[in-house]
């Protein structure tokens, strides 16, 4: 156990043992409703109650403002505390003590070595950038891209050099090894103990903290070494989903700025900054996240989302708005700017100069108008059937908008199209909006949240989503499950979204059957797994508590289908004279298999 760091099974103790109840009603009234909870939402302003405390689930989870999460979220949101703090509150009110030695865990003595070593490399790329004999394509390139020296400098760009091990010699030899294959920067070779360079022949971005502590690196390739772009991986410093590049040059010594132009790419931020608009953050390559918009108005209350025009570039911007809606606040101004299609800020920039660009970001639409817009534009062409699907397509909508302002002008805006009258239109609006959600929307899909009405509330049939989000949504509201699966490894080496996962679960429950689900979700606070987590443990399942094991053991049936079809399909598409023995022995058994369901 590293120094100061809460033991887990500390933890996991503690958070099975709480009641969400007790702990909300002693800082919030709360009434009995059923089985449930409800109050006026803590965490905004609101007449009728739409915060809801399931009991059963030790979960929270507002309906106006998508507030949500388990009593260490909940204390964390209430008290503003830190992680820790609120392990420390916990115990402290049901009478423990937090075990000796623990207190703050102490990432920082870890987080610290890392970025000695990342600041290490930066320099190291940025001498090869200067120096290296082959840093003369690199050196062209940037000046190809029109980046001027002092550009290059403030971004800190270097070059990665050709070549297989250069890292380790240049930065100390063997000390260097562990911390630069935790910092990603070096792989490990498979079989042997070897390592080698990531980033080869590569023009180099460190990506920083707001503080200028280097977390990562995205690097550029010059030759045909795809992928074009090659970032670090996932590690204790580096978390893709919510990192925002260039956010330490637009905000140096200070906390906030006027406003934020989000746009997708390291050298549109870069492009941005050398022809005077120093305001730009990119995301890197993944879509908006609820983590990014957390982030982004913690600097800032105006944010414009700068996208290319074509397709994708309307999809993600699409995308963007409705990770936007559960995140925006009164004061906050959320704009998009959608440009021509084919072009991006850098060529941009470039060709029509600052003032010019300038005027596109001030006359970029706001965030009411882009979705009233967008929803028009996709609707048919028919008047009242083209209002009657904005209607059907707002209304899911309107209840993840948690700023009442924006909630009340949108309704305006709504009852000018529609010519309805406000009072009908709100009561439209309503009948989605009083009704708990408790099914999450599939994860990592595009569509957008779809409410059941009425008597569906929290129920959907498992067939309705995939067999991997029924398996982990059964073994979430039944831990004991955990045992009929087998060694999970066997889970591991699936080609299926969400094997990993399912993989890791299933360690965790097996090891600890007894853990509530509250605990099982605090092992995965603060990874990229979190919120899924959280979004399937709020479903539920429309099975008979007494046929959870049978669908359980379907859903990995069905699992292993899926693998089985994919191996066949894998072996099936080489040429049958390059198989192996084994290889096609294994096909023959597969096909059998499969034949035979
Ligand atoms: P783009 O393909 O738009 O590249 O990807 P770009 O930024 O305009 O780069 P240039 O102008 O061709 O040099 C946008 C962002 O998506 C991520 C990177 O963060 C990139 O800046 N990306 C793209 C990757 O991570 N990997 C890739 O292979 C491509
Ligand atoms: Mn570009």
């Amino acid at each position: 156990m590293a120094p100061g760091l809460i033991p887990q099974t500390f933890i996991d103790e503690l958070v099975s043992r709480a009641d969400i109840v007790e702990v909300i009603r002693a800082r919030v009234p709360l009434k009995k409703v059923g089985r449930n909870y409800v109050a006026r939402c803590p965490f905004h302003k609101e007449k009728t109650p739409s915060f809801h405390v399931n009991a059963e689930k030790q979960f929270y989870q507002c309906f106006g403002c998508n507030a949500h999460g388990t009593v260490i979220d909940f204390l964390m949101e209430y008290e503003h505390m830190a992680f820790p703090d609120a392990i420390e509150e916990l115990a402290r009110e049901r009478g423990f003590t937090v075990p000796r030695g623990a207190g703050i865990p102490d990432h920082s003595e870890k987080h610290r070595t890392l970025h000695e070593w990342l600041e290490k490399a930066t320099q190291y790329y940025q001498r090869m950038l200067r120096e290296h004999p082959q840093a003369q394509v690199a050196r062209a390139y940037l000046e190809r891209r029109g980046l001027n020296a002092e550009v290059i400098a403030r971004f800190r760009i270097g070059y990665a050099p050709p070549n297989w091990d250069n890292l380790l010699p240049a930065l100390g030899g063997e000390t260097a090894k562990a911390p630069l294959l935790e910092a990603g920067m070096l792989v490990k070779k498979e079989g042997s103990g070897r390592v080698y360079d990531r980033f080869r022949h590569r023009i180099m971005f460190p990506i920083e903290n707001q503080r200028g502590q280097i977390l990562a690196f995205g690097a550029r390739q010059l030759g045909d070494d795809p992928p074009k772009y090659l970032n670090s991986p996932e590690t204790p410093l580096f978390h893709k989903g919510n990192a925002l590049y260039g956010v330490y040059q637009v905000l140096g010594q200070m906390r906030s700025t006027d406003c934020l132009l989000v746009v997708e790419g390291y050298m549109d931020v870069v492009a941005l900054a050398q022809y005077g608009i120093p305001y730009a953050v990119a995301t890197l390559g993944t879509a908006t996240t609820a983590e990014h918009l957390k982030r982004l108005f913690r600097i800032t209350s105006r944010v414009v989302f700068c996208f290319d025009g074509d397709r994708a570039g309307r999809s993600a911007a699409w995308r963007a708005l409705e990770a936007s809606l559960p995140e925006l606040r009164d004061q906050h101004d959320i704009r998009f700017l959608l440009l021509p299609e084919g072009e991006d800020p850098d060529t941009l920039v470039r060709s029509e100069g600052l003032d010019a660009f300038t005027t596109r970001v001030h006359r970029a639409t706001p965030l009411i108008e882009h979705l009233l817009g967008t929803l028009q534009a996709e609707s048919s062409p028919g008047k009242i059937e083209r209002q009657a699907q904005v209607l059907a397509r707002v209304r899911p909508l309107m209840t993840n908008l948690s700023s009442e302002i924006y909630r009340a002008l949108l309704m305006r805006e709504l009852a000018g199209f529609t010519q309805l009258p406000l009072d009908q239109l709100s009561e439209l609006m309503r009948s989605s909006v009083a009704v708990p959600q408790n099914t999450p929307p599939p994860p990592k899909t595009t569509q957008p949240m779809q409410r059941k009405s009425g008597r569906q509330i929290g129920e959907q049939h498992a067939t309705h989503t995939s067999p991997m989000r029924t398996a982990i949504g059964l073994l979430l509201k039944r831990p004991d499950l955990a045992k009929l699966a087998g060694d999970p490894s066997r889970y591991a080496g699936w080609n299926i979204p969400g094997a990993r996962v399912l993989t890791e679960v299933l360690t965790l429950l097996q090891t600890q059957p007894t853990l509530s689900l509250a605990a099982i979700l605090e092992h995965w606070r603060g990874t990229e797994t979190g919120p899924y987590l959280t979004q399937l443990a709020q479903w539920t399942p429309m099975v008979p508590a007494e046929g959870m094991a049978v669908e359980w053991k379907d859903a990995l049936e069905r699992l292993a289908q899926q693998a089985r079809d994919q191996e066949t399909a894998r072996l099936a598409e080489k040429d049958l004279s390059t198989l192996t023995e084994a290889e096609k022995g294994q096909l023959r058994a597969l096909c059998t298999r499969t034949r035979t369901g």
